[in-house]
């Protein structure tokens, strides 16, 4: 894992928006694994005020997003399908048809999570997976104890991730209580991965990555394992370290 340090939430979005750009640009065909959350949507501001000053165009570039919740449709303002429109896709000359996140009101959720990780292999991988980092190591919606050998499931989310999710809702109640999330495998089989963490709330987990075990307790450690991995974190992330 390689350790990039950068003063604050600004400075780590403009990095990695700066990465990704390089890396549109550098390839004819790029598929982008994307994370939400809070974390990454100051990244995608930059993409978009990237294409609006015409540095780059997303017309060669498929996306897959790691997670969604069960119970929330695409339309929902919860949902992370709802959220990506509103952060990139509908301000970018994407495609449609190549942004693929998991339905997370699929009738049968089990066949959802094969047929994704299908889709990922067909299109040839991932090149560049987005993570951010939950308070408890989570990375996608993997929970700790998720077996590193995971494909695409569905999860029962922590009491730790519902409480911390509970700022986007506008009650308690109505945060879901399971998702359908990339595994640590499919993270895993990423070509490239950035790992963005910014913030106090995240200096323990980010702490207990770089110091601590690889253990399935603990999941962002099965970065450890992965042989192209950049951490971007900011100044209070790492006051811990
Ligand atoms: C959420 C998401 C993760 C995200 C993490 C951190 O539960 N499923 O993909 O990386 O928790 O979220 P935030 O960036 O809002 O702190």
């Amino acid at each position: 894992m390689k350790l990039i340090k950068v003063k604050n939430y600004e400075d780590m979005s403009e990095k990695v928006a700066e990465m990704i750009i390089e890396k549109i640009r550098k390839t004819s065909k790029l598929n982008l694994g994307l994370a939400t959350g809070g974390t990454p949507k100051g990244t995608y501001k930059k993409l978009v005020e990237a294409y609006e000053k015409k540095m780059i165009s997303f017309q060669q570039v498929t996306t897959f997003n790691l997670d969604e919740y069960v119970g929330l449709a695409p339309n929902d303002p919860n949902s992370y399908h709802y959220y990506m429109n509103k952060s990139l896709f509908d301000h970018v000359d994407i495609q449609p048809s190549n942004t693929n996140i998991p339905n997370g009101v699929a009738r049968d959720l089990m066949e959802e999570c094969v047929q994704y990780d299908y889709l990922i292999k067909k299109s040839g991988g991932i090149d560049l997976q987005i993570l951010g980092i939950g308070q408890n190591g989570h990375i996608g919606f993997n929970e700790p104890g998720t077996s590193f050998d995971s494909g695409t499931h569905i999860v029962k989310l922590d009491d730790s991730t519902i409480n911390a999710n509970a700022r986007y809702f506008n009650r308690l109640q109505d945060v879901p209580t399971h998702a359908i999330t990339m595994g640590i495998q499919s993270i895993l089989q990423s070509k490239e991965i950035i790992l963005m963490v910014s913030g106090e709330e995240k200096s323990n987990a980010l702490q207990r990555l770089l110091n601590g075990e690889v253990t399935e307790e603990f999941p962002a450690s099965a970065l450890k394992n992965h042989p192209n991995v950049y951490i971007i974190a900011d100044e209070k992330a790492l006051s811990s370290v």
